[in-house]
C-alpha cells in the first residue's frame, strides 16, 4: 500500500511528524533562512492586503493582482502556509483557494501591532549585510560592516527611514511588556534612560498618577518622543524629554527613586555595559532602584528568543544576550545587585529590578 495520503486525508504537520534525525534538525535550520525570503516576498507583493481585499483567491488570481508570476508565488505560499500566514482550501475540480491566515493578518499595515516594520527593518541593507557578515564578526568580535558605518546609532542618525523603522519595531515590542512593568510599584520620579519614543514611560506614568518622568534620548529621537508623549492621555504635564547621552553622568538626574533601562544593556559589549551601569549607579541614591528590561538566556537548552536575538546583537552591536550569571557579575562589577526575583515578560524579555550594592532593601 502506498504511503501517500489519500485525497482529503490530512498531511501530518512538521510538529506531528517530529524532527527525527540530526540531519532533519540541520535542514530545518537551513530552511529558516529560506523562509525569511518567502516572508519578504509575501510582503513585497502585498499578499496580505490582496487576500484581505478579495477574501479568497487562486494562486493565479493572486499573482495577477500582485503583478507576480504564479509559478513564483506558489512556493512562497506553500512555505508560509504551515505557519498560519495563509489558509489553503483544495477544491475537487479546480485550483485551490488561498485565504489570509491569522499570522498573515499581522502583515497588514493597519493591524494595531503590525509586524511590517520588523520585516522591513530586517531587510534593511545595513542590517541584512551585517547578518551576512556574521562569520567574519565571529572572528573579530566586532561587526566590521556596522563599525565602518559609524556604529548602529550613528548610522541611524544619518538614515531617518532606518531610524523610524527601528523606533517602530521597538515601540511594538515594548507595547507588549509596558502594561506589565507599569503595573508594579513606582515612586514619585522615574528616569527612562534611552527610552525610545516613550512607550514604556507613558504606560508607567498613566498607571502612577503621582509620578513624574524624565526620558533621556539621543537628539534625533528626542523630538519623536516629545510628539509621542504629547499625544498620550492622562500624563499631561508630568513628563520631560531631554536630549542627552546616557553615558554622561551630568545628563542623568541624580537621586531619583526609579531608573529604567529597557533593552539598553544587551546593545552593549561588556566594558561599555559596565561603564553605563557604573555611571547610573553613581547617580542613584541608597534607596533608588534600577529597572532593567533585558533578556536572560535560560540555563536549560530549550529554544528561547534570547538565543536568536543574541545573534542580532552581535551582528549590529558586537554585543549579545547574557545568562543569569553574566548579568549578576556585570551588575556586581558596577556596584549593583539584583534586589528581587526576576520577572518574565512577553517576547522572551525579563524584568530585573536592581539596587545599589550594600544598600538596605529598597522601599
Ligand atoms: C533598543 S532601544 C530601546 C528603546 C526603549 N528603551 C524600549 O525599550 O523600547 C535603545 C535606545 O537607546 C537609545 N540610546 C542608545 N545610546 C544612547 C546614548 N548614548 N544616549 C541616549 N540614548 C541612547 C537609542 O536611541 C535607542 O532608542
Amino acid at each position: 500500500m502506498s504511503d501517500l495520503p489519500r485525497r482529503g486525508e490530512p498531511v501530518p504537520s512538521l510538529e506531528q511528524a517530529q524532527l527525527t534525525s540530526p540531519a532533519d534538525v540541520i535542514q530545518e535550520m537551513i530552511a529558516g533562512a529560506w523562509r525569511l525570503e518567502a516572508l519578504r516576498a509575501f510582503v513585497a507583493y502585498d499578499c496580505a492586503q490582496l487576500l484581505r481585499a478579495h477574501g479568497a483567491l487562486t494562486v493565479r488570481e493572486l499573482a495577477e493582482h500582485a503583478n507576480a508570476h504564479p509559478a513564483g508565488l506558489e512556493p512562497v505560499l506553500m512555505a508560509l502556509e504551515p505557519f498560519g500566514y495563509v489558509r489553503y482550501q483544495s477544491r475537487e475540480e479546480e485550483a485551490g483557494l488561498y485565504r489570509l491566515g491569522p499570522v498573515g493578518e499581522y502583515l497588514l499595515p493597519d493591524h494595531p501591532t503590525t509586524m511590517l516594520p520588523a520585516v522591513e527593518w530586517n531587510a534593511y541593507p545595513l542590517v541584512a549585510r551585517a547578518m551576512d557578515d556574521l562569520v567574519h564578526t565571529v572572528h573579530e568580535g566586532r561587526p566590521a560592516v556596522v563599525d565602518a558605518a559609524g556604529g548602529m546609532y550613528g548610522y541611524l542618525q544619518r538614515h531617518p527611514r532606518a531610524r523610524e523603522l527601528f523606533d517602530q519595531v521597538m515601540a511594538v515590542r515594548t507595547a507588549r511588556i509596558a502594561p506589565i512593568v507599569a503595573g508594579r510599584e513606582f515612586g514619585d520620579e522615574i528616569v527612562d534612560l534611552g527610552g525610545g519614543i516613550g512607550v514604556l514611560l507613558a504606560h508607567t506614568l498613566r498607571a502612577h498618577p503621582q509620578a513624574r518622568g524624565y526620558l533621556i534620548e539621543r537628539e534625533e529621537v528626542a523630538k519623536r518622543a516629545q510628539e509621542h508623549l504629547a499625544g498620550e492621555q492622562g500624563i499631561e504635564g508630568r513628563w520631560e524629554v531631554r536630549a542627552g547621552d546616557i553615558f554622561n553622568p551630568v545628563h542623568i538626574p541624580e537621586g531619583v527613586g526609579d531608573y529604567v533601562a529597557a533593552s539598553i544593556v544587551h546593545n552593549l559589549p561588556e566594558q561599555q555595559a559596565r561603564e553605563l551601569l557604573t555611571t547610573i549607579r553613581g547617580r542613584m541614591a541608597p534607596g533608588s532602584r534600577l529597572w532593567l528590561v533585558d533578556m536572560v538566556v535560560p540555563p536549560t537548552p530549550e529554544p528561547h528568543p534570547s538565543r536568536d536575538l543574541g545573534l542580532r546583537m552581535l551582528s549590529l552591536f558586537g554585543a549579545g544576550e547574557r545568562r543569569l550569571e553574566a548579568h549578576v557579575s556585570l551588575l556586581e562589577s558596577a556596584g549593583l545587585r539584583i534586589a528581587e526575583r526576576i520577572f518574565p515578560l512577553p517576547g522572551g524579555l525579563s524584568l530585573i529590578i536592581c539596587a545599589p550594592d550594600g544598600s538596605e532593601e529598597p522601599r
